[in-house]
């Protein structure tokens, strides 16, 4: 549902969960043009913003996790998102903790292993999923958010201290950044597109492992996400591991309605790894892509 603009739609891991029929609302709503995309450096972290970290715990493993304020990031009011302004990568929603959970079960089941790999981490906001891929050996990891504050203001800073925490500086001089729109920002990844150009030379490059959590929510972006996601991936190996609520209520985006496009298009496969109940009759989700 909408409230000037912003909406306070679904549960954050902060957040206890709202759930409406808004979906019945969902026409395509004006947005303002998308911010230039573009590579924050990592010293180009922001010393006027306060960041504080807790502890989070995810099965046996610690992680830490960023807050700050959206109100001194953007000058916003608390708001989980405002369309085509912010995008929601100030908060820690729920589905970034299932998807870091599910990497952990499909590595310990030798189902994914993620050494030597190169990652990119889609809506990352806090990062965790892609901060998860560096502590298990990835060669890069690439993350990428709507919002360049995000990136300066809590995802270098939470990237900076996880690996310093866990002893591993120099893997955090591997990270990228990357701010931008999902319709423009392949323009800027390192490894994208590189799947079309290389195949006709015979050698598979692009991303070996897609990360994605809540970033589905939006059945006008899907598209754009979509696109992005099969200019990324690498043929015929690469997977993205996905996690999401099956429906957002009050905008119409979801797992299943994610996965009925894919299934239309016929290129792509896709597995449950999880489900987890939240207490509501909505499920979250986490699921795998591969090519066909
Ligand atoms: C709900 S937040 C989820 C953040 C984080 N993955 C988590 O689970 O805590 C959605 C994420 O997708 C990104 N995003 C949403 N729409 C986007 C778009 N059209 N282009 C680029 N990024 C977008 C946001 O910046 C944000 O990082």
């Amino acid at each position: 549902m909408t409230t000037n603009g912003k909406f306070q739609l679904f549960s954050s891991a902060d957040v206890k969960p709202s759930l409406g029929l808004g979906f019945l609302e969902s026409t395509e709503p004006p947005l303002p043009p998308p911010p230039p995309s573009t590579e924050v450096i990592s010293s180009e972290i922001s010393s006027s913003v306060k960041y504080t970290v807790e502890p989070v715990n995810l099965g046996g493993l610690t992680l830490l996790k960023g807050r700050v304020s959206t109100n001194e990031v953007l000058g916003l009011p608390n708001s989980d998102l405002v369309p085509g302004i912010y995008e929601g990568g100030l908060k820690l929603w729920e589905g970034s903790l299932d998807l870091v959970k599910a990497l952990q079960s499909e590595i310990q089941n030798d189902h994914l292993s993620l050494k030597g790999k190169r990652v990119l981490e889609l809506g990352c906001g806090h990062g965790l999923p892609g901060i998860f891929a560096f502590l298990e050996g990835a060669a890069e990891v690439h993350f990428q958010d709507f919002n360049a504050e995000v990136l300066q203001c809590l995802t270098i800073p939470n990237v900076n201290a996880n690996l310093l925490e866990k002893s591993q500086p120099d893997t955090a001089s591997k990270a990228r950044f990357f701010a931008g729109d999902w319709s423009e920002i392949h323009q800027l990844l390192p490894h994208a597109n590189e799947s079309e150009i290389d195949s006709e030379h015979g050698q598979a490059t692009g991303y070996d492992v897609i990360l994605m959590a809540e970033t589905i929510y939006s059945i006008f972006a899907q598209r754009n996400l979509y696109g992005l996601i099969k200019k990324c991936m690498i043929h015929p190996h690469g997977v993205v591991y996905m996690a999401g609520k099956k429906h957002y209520f009050g905008v119409g985006g979801g797992t299943r309605q994610f996965l009925s496009m894919l299934e239309k298009e016929g290129v792509m496969a896709a597995t449950l790894v999880t489900e987890v109940a939240d207490g509501s009759s909505n499920l979250r989700e986490v699921w795998k892509l591969s090519y066909k």
